[in-house]
């Protein structure tokens, strides 16, 4: 079997950073699980489906016309990469990820992605719904305030600027919406190993899971 690696946790957490990082390590595929609820979210926003009709926007998630290809990610034919980065698509996704069917659609697509060498897949189920049978299973955390921090920084670098309390706020709302749905809620597999990344670089947190896999 394939092997996969799932790394879980909230948002801001510096799961898609950690999981190239591992990735690149041991020349795995990644699946970056949350561009796919945002590719739904978009190709949703763009048919002008409102985020409380469960029914259409799980169609759109069943339909959706996706392509990744490198660092690329095409959605009917177009790079969305930098559309499904926006903050109103992010919200969308964050409500539309609450839905049973729309979970449900998108389950055998991220499962595609299992393919030799071996897959790092990261998200908020990975290993407990997606990849129950993946051989290290990671729960990436970090306080609320590095991840703010972590998110002011990488909008900084796009020539954003937030504000530390606001960022706080969102981070408080998704972390609520995550943990409190009652379909695949945020939370640790039972063979899942903790870490806390709050004091520790992308790099040291990479070299950590790099550890965990060797043992
Ligand atoms: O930026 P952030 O980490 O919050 O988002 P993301 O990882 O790009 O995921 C976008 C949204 O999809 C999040 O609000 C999650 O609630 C949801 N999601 C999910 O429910 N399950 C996953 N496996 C991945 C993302």
């Amino acid at each position: 079997l394939v092997p996969v690696i799932t790394i879980d946790g909230p948002t801001a957490s510096g799961k898609g950073t950690v999981a190239h990082g591992v990735a690149r390590r041991l020349g795995f595929a990644v699946l970056d699980s949350g561009a796919l609820y945002r590719l739904t979210a978009l190709a949703s926003l763009r048919r002008g489906i409102v985020a409380t009709d469960e029914q259409a926007v799980a169609a759109v998630a069943e339909a959706l016309d996706v392509r990744f290809d490198g660092g690329h990610i095409y959605l009917e034919g177009h790079e969305a990469g930098h559309d499904i980065r926006q903050e109103q698509v992010g919200n969308f996704a964050s409500q539309v990820a609450a839905f049973g069917s729309v979970r449900q659609a998108l389950l055998a697509r991220q499962r595609a992605f299992r393919r030799p060498p071996g897959l790092v897949a990261d998200g908020r189920d990975m290993g407990t719904v997606v990849f129950p049978d993946a051989v290290l299973k990671v729960f990436l955390v970090a306080d609320v305030n590095a991840r703010a921090e972590r998110r002011r920084k990488q909008l900084m670098e796009k020539g954003i600027s937030a504000k530390l309390q606001d960022l706080l706020r969102d981070m408080r709302e998704r972390d609520a919406r995550d943990t409190q749905r009652a379909v695949a809620p945020l939370a640790p597999a039972a063979d899942a190993h903790t870490l806390d990344s709050s004091r520790m670089t992308a790099q040291e947190t990479v070299q950590a899971i790099m550890e965990l896999w060797q043992a």
